[in-house]
């Protein structure tokens, strides 16, 4: 059987540390609020001057020289991001050109938190067609600079990193198993981004009332969350007739630490994302803790809304 497997894993997270402390400092919050309330104790922020492509860039490296894949054999760079470099043209272009993956297509996937997730399975369908051989499937954000710094209720929440994965065209029983991805727009309000995109375009106006930064009803998207991240878990599981004890390593999205009780580095870097899964499936790789054989479930939610999870057979 044809199956997209993943054959290198990579991340890459800025160096500066943001704490809790270091946030008392700028609006009104407590330290033992923000562990209690998310489980976070740090965060990173990207250096001025560093880009999402940047990032992103890093992490591939990182994951292609795993793989042993040099970047001239990749044929589709695909990244899930919101806060690419620019509106336009798509991040994975920079990176396409950053890396040297000069025969590829390259394009983006806004899916929010979810955006790795959705990513991967459209790697995984151009492999499964036979169109694509090999193909690097990236989530990078700079949460950083999309953020209202003086909104308590979301910034001390995010951060910025990047986490990529090479998939490639294998026969057997490892790869991909399966992905399912959801989506309900009519909770878009609930946490978006509205500037400056053609219903609020660019203006003084705009700036003033803070049009640009992200915006969320962090409650109301809590309880979705941990609907939604249980129901695609649940469906992964039956489509597969498989049940929690056949999964050896189960990696959500890391938003808060009181929606999760698998695999965490929330604590260690906020909400990353589209990041954050795959930031997640690189430490858990590189710290030995995915076997070959292991099934591993990726499990996503974000603004859309968006949902989805991804089952592989490492
Ligand atoms: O990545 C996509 C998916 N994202 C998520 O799943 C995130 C979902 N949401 C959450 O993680 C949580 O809802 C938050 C961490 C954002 C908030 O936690 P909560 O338990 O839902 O708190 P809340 O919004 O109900 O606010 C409780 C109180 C409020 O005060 P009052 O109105 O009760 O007096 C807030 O004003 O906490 C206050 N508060 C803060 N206090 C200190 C909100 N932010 C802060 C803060 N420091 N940073």
């Amino acid at each position: 059987m044809r199956r997209a497997r993943i054959v290198g894993t990579g991340s890459y997270l800025p160096e500066r540390v943001l704490t809790n402390r270091d946030l008392e400092k700028m609006v009104d919050t407590n330290e033992e609020w923000i562990i209690a309330r998310t489980g976070i104790h740090e965060r990173r922020i990207a250096a001025e001057g560093e880009y999402t492509s940047d990032l992103a860039a890093h992490a591939s490296r990182r994951a292609l020289e795993m793989a042993g894949v040099a970047a001239e054999d990749i044929d589709l760079v695909v990244v899930g991001t919101i806060t690419g470099d620019f509106p336009w043209p798509a991040t994975a272009c920079l990176v396409q050109e950053a890396i040297g993956a000069k025969n590829a297509y390259a394009y983006d996937v806004s899916a929010a938190c979810s955006g790795f997730v959705y990513a991967l399975s459209a790697a995984v369908n151009a492999i499964e067609s036979g169109k694509v051989k090999k193909a690097l499937v990236i989530g990078a954000e700079i949460l950083s600079r999309i953020i209202d710094w003086t909104d308590r209720n979301t910034c001390v929440l995010f951060g910025d990193g990047a986490g990529a994965v090479v998939v490639e065209a294998q026969e057997g029983e490892s790869g991909v198993v399966s992905t399912h991805l959801h989506s309900d727009g009519s909770y878009w309000e609930l946490l978006h981004q509205a500037g400056f995109g053609s219903r609020t375009p660019a203006s003084r106006e705009g700036i003033d009332n803070r049009t640009p930064f992200l915006k969320m009803q962090g409650n109301e998207v809590f309880k979705m969350a941990v609907r939604s991240l249980a129901d695609v878990a649940v469906e992964a599981l039956q489509s597969n007739q498989l049940t929690v004890k056949d999964i050896q390593l189960f990696i959500p999205h890391q938003a808060n630490k009181r929606i999760l009780e698998a695999y965490v580095n929330v604590d260690r870097y906020g909400n990353t994302s589209g990041a954050s899964i795959p930031i997640a499936l690189d430490e858990a790789n590189r710290n030995g803790r995915i076997k070959e054989g292991d099934l591993v479930l990726l499990d996503a939610f974000g603004g859309g809304f968006t949902w989805g999870s991804a089952l592989l057979r490492w």
